[in-house]
């Protein structure tokens, strides 16, 4: 049985898309509710039995590092003060040195060249790639689902959902040689296809568990889609001689790179928040809905979680 122990974080990316706001923060520091995104994707990633946590960050993004680090002023505080709860909130922030690796992609050359990057941090076992804007919410993780069905498998798995035609452009997309339950089999991938010659509407989603072989092909991939070296290449390249598979996840992704993915899945999340659940229901009155004078302006559903 192989055991999934490493997840390669790429963090690098500008949040262009969330200035002013991403001038100061990271964008994976934006909070959903009161957690950052970051911290979903970490959470993910140890319910799924990962130990070690590889971070490929960019220059400036001090805040993202501080975050992995413990304060121990508040904790004492915190402590002295018998905030129990608030104290393990703040514990489950924390990566052990031992377990926590931050590099720095120094120049922005796509996904390919972050994962290439954490190659010496990862060795030769196969890994777990999760880009922290795909945001999953599900009852047993994304990750841990995938973790279970590659058992099955091997090779290359990737996470998967259905978009309509006119997205393909958006995603890496694969090359559909059959369907077994929730995995596809896949004879290759097309990054950001246009609709007319996408060869499916079977999408990559930022969950990734690849074989090591992967670092050889991203050493001699050319720059792809948008000028930039693509993860998606590489596997593509891979995927004549390992297997490639996708896997259809339970659960609902937004896109939390976007505004209205970020906005859809802050809706979604306050759902499951009794406190806040009735602020964003119409129809359900009690006193917290009174508090927010414009809740009936504010919609509780937003049509495409997708993009
Ligand atoms: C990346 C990948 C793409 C994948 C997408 C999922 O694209 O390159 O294959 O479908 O993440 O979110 P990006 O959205 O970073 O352009």
């Amino acid at each position: 049985m192989t055991h999934i122990r490493k997840a390669v974080f790429p963090v690098a990316g500008l949040g262009t898309r969330f200035l002013p706001a991403t001038k100061s923060i990271p964008k994976e520091m934006l909070p959903l509710i009161d957690r950052p995104l970051i911290q979903y994707a970490i959470d993910e990633a140890r319910e799924s039995g990962i130990e070690e946590f590889i971070f490929i960050s960019a220059t400036g993004k001090t805040a993202l590092e501080d975050y992995f680090c413990s304060a121990r002023m508040l904790e004492q505080d915190l402590e002295a003060r018998g905030k129990t709860t608030l104290l393990q909130r703040l514990k489950d922030t924390q990566i052990d040195d031992d377990a926590l690796t931050i590099l720095r992609q120094d120049r922005p050359l796509g996904l390919g060249h972050a994962v290439r990057l954490a190659k010496r941090a990862v060795g030769d076992e196969p890994f777990a790639v999760m880009l922290p804007d795909d945001v999953i919410r599900a009852d047993q993780p994304a990750l841990s689902q995938m973790v279970e069905a590659y058992r099955l498998c091997e090779g290359h798995l990737v996470a998967t959902m259905t978009v309509p035609r006119e997205q393909t452009s958006n995603y890496g997309i694969l090359d559909v040689n059959g369907q077994l339950g929730r995995l596809t089999n896949a004879q290759g991938l097309v990054e950001k296809p246009r609709p007319d010659i996408a060869p499916s509407c079977e999408a990559v989603v930022g969950r990734y568990i690849l074989a090591p072989s992967i670092f050889d092909r991203l050493d001699e991939i050319r720059p792809g889609a948008g000028g930039e070296l693509q993860l998606t290449d590489a596997i593509n390249a891979d995927s004549q001689k390992i297997p490639v598979h996708g896997y259809r996840f339970a659960g609902q992704r937004f896109d939390c790179g976007s505004q209205v993915g970020f906005v859809a899945a802050t809706l979604a999340y306050a759902q499951d928040r009794p406190e806040l659940r009735s602020v964003i229901n119409p129809g359900t009155r009690d006193r917290s809905r009174d508090l927010c004078q414009n809740a009936s302006q504010i919609p509780n559903r937003i049509g495409d979680p997708y993009r």
